[in-house]
C-alpha cells in the first residue's frame, strides 16, 4: 500500500501520449494497487497512470456503486451512444470544474491485470469517467474539451 503523488495541471507529463502496457507483471500490479490507494485517499472516481507520472495506458475507476475498482489496461472505446452535457472535474485540477460534453453511454474493451481482454459498458457518470480517463492516456485533459469553466457559485 502506497500513495502516489498526483501531478497537477502545469505538469507536461499530463499532456503526453501514453504507451501500451506489454508486461503484466509485479510492477504493473504494484502500480494498480498504489493507484487504487491513491484514488480512494483522494475520494475521486477515476485515476489514470499519467496522473501519477507513469506514461502507460492504464486507468482505474471506482464509481462507489459497489462494483469496486475497475482496472482498465490498454483500453479502447469501441462504441458510444448519445450525448450528455454536465459538470466534470479532475484530481489533477483541484477546485476546477467545467461543462464537458460526453457520450451518454460508452463501451470499452480493455485488458485486466493478467492481460485478459474484457468488455465494459457504462452510462451517465460511468460513461463520462470512461471517456475522461481514456483521454488522459492520449494526453488530453478535460479542459481541452470543455464548453466553459464553472464559476465557484455554480458548484
Ligand atoms: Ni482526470
Amino acid at each position: 500500500m502506497a500513495l502516489r503523488n498526483i501531478l497537477k495541471d502545469s505538469d507536461p507529463v499530463l499532456h503526453k501520449k501514453c504507451r501500451a502496457v506489454t508486461d503484466f507483471d509485479d510492477r504493473l500490479w504494484q502500480l494498480l494497487d498504489d493507484m487504487a490507494d491513491t484514488l480512494h485517499h483522494s475520494e475521486g472516481v477515476g485515476l489514470a497512470a499519467p496522473q501519477v507520472g507513469v506514461l502507460r495506458r492504464v486507468f482505474i475507476m471506482d464509481m462507489g456503486d459497489g462494483k469496486g475498482v475497475i482496472e482498465a489496461i490498454n483500453p479502447e472505446i469501441v462504441e458510444t451512444w448519445g450525448t450528455q452535457e454536465g459538470a466534470e472535474g479532475c484530481l489533477s485540477f483541484p477546485g476546477e470544474y467545467a461543462i464537458v460534453k460526453r457520450p451518454k453511454k460508452a463501451r470499452m474493451k480493455a485488458q485486466d491485470r493478467n492481460g485478459k481482454w474484457f468488455y465494459f459498458t457504462g452510462d451517465d457518470l460511468t460513461a463520462r469517467c470512461i471517456c475522461h480517463e481514456s483521454d488522459h492516456l492520449d494526453g488530453i485533459v478535460f479542459k481541452d474539451r470543455m464548453e466553459r469553466l464553472l464559476s465557484p457559485d455554480e458548484y
